[in-house]
């Protein structure tokens, strides 16, 4: 115990010494055991030449060791031990960092800011400048430079503190003003009839009422509110003047609120009614234009009210309906096959597995079997569905689950597949551009080509059919060239800037032939029965063909990445929201 006393003691002299706090004077410490005593009974005989109990300067003091031990920790726990921060502008990190040898900060501004303010400041190391000494002292000047800077900020952000206590306080004062308006319906007033925006220009000077989104906000003054009214048929710009501003739900209206607005198109609104307020800040709360992807991924439903995005998204809409247009016009019927499987079409190393009921299914890959199942029933037919590929390239390109357009068509050749790739492409396009909506394809892509009726040319740059491929890298369906049996009667589109957008081929239509397809991919054709099927009753010449629609969209639209044009995209390592 004693020991520990004299331990304890010989560490505030150096505690004191080595801060500087004030001129330690503790000169020495005599101590005088009365050995033979009981432990704590033995008493200390301090001289005291300091000034740590001035008065008693000189003199001698006669202490228990537990009033030394006492004292002693007191003075100890008053005085903390120093510490030491770590700055590595080399590994470390502002973020992750926490100061200590092994997690140092990367700033000096953040070690600084990490006190707090509080004194003593501690001893601050950086990167060592000599060959195997990780660390060194910081600089006395760079501490001086350093403090500086922090102190200004730190004056800053108290100035700034102070400024939002004194807004939240009138802030709170108004809210608590607009509590008391009311606002009510004038019954002098005709009843509003109810429209959507893009009725407006056929109802201007009638009183309406209408329901949307607010999808811009901007406050001037008390007594002017400007808003961009959305619904989804279109815009509508409102401006909301005196008592209709200084209503509780006007002054805590944000972006994204959904409303319901009174009054006369190109007259002066008269009412509002807030239908589902939206936090203060609005949309800006979850992401910002300056947001990571990822942070715009996760929080792709507030995204998809973007202007540019759900432009996208209703062309999507716009562009899957000439699709369809396209086909019926042409005389197929839709069909919509299943997308749980038990059987692969494009190589097993793309296939999502998953339990079934004490069996394994895949999530489809394809529904082409199934289609050319469909055309002895139907004639041409097409699908419009989900196929999912465990894809695990992470590119601008691919998706783990994608819409799949898929055509297939009884007695043709190869050349009336190539020119029914070509049909469909150039007609769906004209479709696209003879529509209401071409005006956003040719804002989000001018590069669009201006006479779409143009036909594919092979020059690179323009859009290629790359035909016959060879049959090893092809899959088990696939139709031999009849001049050449090394190569099959396959096609893929590719666009320029997107790549391969289409792939198709002539099928396998003789039984055994198929056989030996299913043979060299080692592919056990039991599962296919309804499959082979075909090919024993009443077979014919056919092929078909699937069309990425994400791929197609990102070229009509000039989009980069193909998460662009989906309204939730599931990718690697994205399976949500
Ligand atoms: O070339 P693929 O693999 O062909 C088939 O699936 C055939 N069974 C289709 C058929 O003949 N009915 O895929 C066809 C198209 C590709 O050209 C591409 O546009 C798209 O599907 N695609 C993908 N799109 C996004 N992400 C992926 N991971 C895709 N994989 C294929």
């Amino acid at each position: 115990m004693l020991c520990r006393a004299l331990r304890t003691l010989a560490s505030i002299f150096f505690i004191r010494s080595h801060l500087s706090l004030k001129p330690v004077l503790v000169a020495f410490v005599l101590a005088k055991l009365h050995l033979g005593s009981q432990k704590d009974q033995l008493v200390l005989h301090v001289w005291m030449c300091m000034y740590l109990i001035p008065e008693k300067r000189g003199s001698e003091l006669s202490l228990t060791l537990s009033e030394v031990v006492e004292d002693l920790a007191s003075v100890v726990d008053n005085h903390p031990q120093e510490r030491e921060v770590y700055t590595s502008e080399k590994l470390g990190s502002d973020e992750t960092g926490d100061g200590t040898a092994e997690k140092p900060f990367k700033s000096v501004l953040e070690a600084l800011r990490q006190t707090d303010g509080k004194e003593p400041l501690p001893n601050i190391f950086v990167d060592g400048k000599e060959e195997g000494k990780k660390y060194e002292p910081l600089a006395k000047a760079q501490m001086k430079k350093q403090k500086k800077i922090w102190q200004s900020e730190a004056n800053k952000a108290a100035d700034k503190a102070k400024r939002d206590d004194e807004d939240a306080e009138r802030r709170e004062k108004n809210l608590e003003e607009a509590r008391k308006v009311v606002l009510t319906q004038d019954p002098a007033l005709p009843t509003p009839k109810q429209i959507k925006i893009r009725a407006g220009v056929k109802t201007r000077s009638v009183r309406v009422k209408v329901y949307g989104w607010v999808h811009r906000l901007r406050r001037q003054g008390k007594n002017l509110m400007f808003l961009v009214l959305r619904d989804g048929t279109g815009f509508l710009q409102c401006v909301l003047s005196d008592i209709l501003c200084q209503s509780y739900d006007a002054l805590t209206l944000s972006t994204e609120a959904a409303v319901c607005l009174f009054g006369e198109i190109n007259v002066v609104p008269e009412g509002k009614t807030l239908v589902g307020s939206s936090p203060p800040g609005g949309a800006d709360n979850l992401l910002n234009e300056e947001a990571h992807v990822d942070v715009q991924l996760d929080n792709r439903h507030m995204m998809i009210r973007g202007e540019n995005t759900t432009k996208v998204l209703k062309m999507r809409s716009v562009v899957m309906h000439c699709f369809r247009e396209h086909y019926f016009d042409r005389g197929y019927y839709e069909v919509t096959p299943p997308t749980l499987v038990q059987t692969q079409v494009e190589g097993g190393s793309t296939l999502f597995k998953l339990p079934y009921f004490g069996e394994e299914a895949y999530l489809t890959q394809s529904s082409q079997l199934y289609l050319e199942t469909a055309i002895p029933a139907m004639g041409d037919v097409f699908c419009i569905a989900s196929s999912y590929r465990a894809e695990t390239s992470r590119t601008r390109r691919h998706l783990s689950e994608y819409t799949h357009i898929e055509g297939e068509c009884s007695f043709i050749s190869f050349d009336n597949l190539l020119e029914r790739l070509e049909d469909l492409v150039c007609d769906v396009v004209d479709r696209v551009l003879k529509s209401p909506y071409a005006n956003i394809v040719y804002e989000l892509n001018p590069d669009i080509p201006e006479a779409p009726e143009r036909k594919m040319t092979d020059q690179i740059g323009e859009p290629i059919l790359l035909c016959k491929f060879p049959t090893e890298i092809k899959s088990f369906y696939m139709l031999r060239c009849e001049d050449d049996r090394r190569l099959t009667e396959s096609v893929d589109l590719l666009m320029p800037s997107v790549g391969e957008i289409i792939g198709g081929s002539m099928r396998i239509w003789q039984y055994e032939e198929l056989m030996e397809g299913f043979k060299r991919e080692g592919i056990d054709p039991t599962n296919y029965y309804w499959y082979t099927d075909q090919r024993k009753y009443g077979t014919c010449p056919h092929g078909g063909y699937g069309l990425g629609l994400e791929r197609f969209l990102c070229w009509i639209l000039n989009r980069y990445h193909i998460r662009e044009v989906c309204l939730y995209p599931r990718f690697v390592d994205r399976c949500r929201p």
